[in-house]
């Protein structure tokens, strides 16, 4: 079994999107995604409304996903971990505990792009073109990394 997760801030917006997606290109049999969010705030809640539309429009249901943040034993459940943005990341990173712990942390979107470190954009405060934008972004970087895991 090979086990995914996927961090953002707040584990509403782009992390569950990132599962949905993760998980409709992958076989259930051989792996495990989840995600996660760095701060406190929605543990326990839903996506936001915006991501719950954007995935249910490309054929994904995300709506009984539940907030949950990140702890330090995911480093140990999960064997990579990727987050969204640069403030994610070093988050993640204050958490490691050995060299081991940091070779898990990627940005989702060095997938696509490699070494350039960029963001997935926080979609929070903005309107729903930015839900779409991110979604566009995590298909595309989760199609490489199934494409990579299944050859
Ligand atoms: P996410 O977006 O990290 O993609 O889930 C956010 C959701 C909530 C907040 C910030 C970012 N917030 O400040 O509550």
């Amino acid at each position: 079994m090979t086990h995914i997760l996927m961090v953002c801030l707040g584990n509403i917006c782009r992390s569950p999107l990132a599962e949905g997606i993760m998980k409709s290109k992958l076989p259930s049999e051989g792996f495990n995604v989840d995600s996660a969010g760095t701060a406190s705030y929605h543990i326990g809640s839903a996506p936001d409304r915006r991501s719950i539309a954007v995935a249910k429009k490309h054929g994904l249901n995300i709506s009984n996903l539940k907030g949950r943040q990140f702890v330090v034993s995911d480093f140990d459940r999960f064997d990579y971990i990727y987050v969204m943005d640069a403030s994610n990341y070093q988050n993640v990173l204050d958490l490691a505990r050995t060299d081991a712990d940091r070779s898990k942390v990627k940005f989702i979107l060095n997938e696509v792009y490699p070494n350039e470190n960029f963001d997935v954009p926080d979609p929070y405060y903005g309107g729903d073109d930015g839900f779409q934008n991110v979604y566009n972004m995590l298909d595309e970087a989760c199609t490489k990394i199934a494409n990579d895991l299944i050859s």
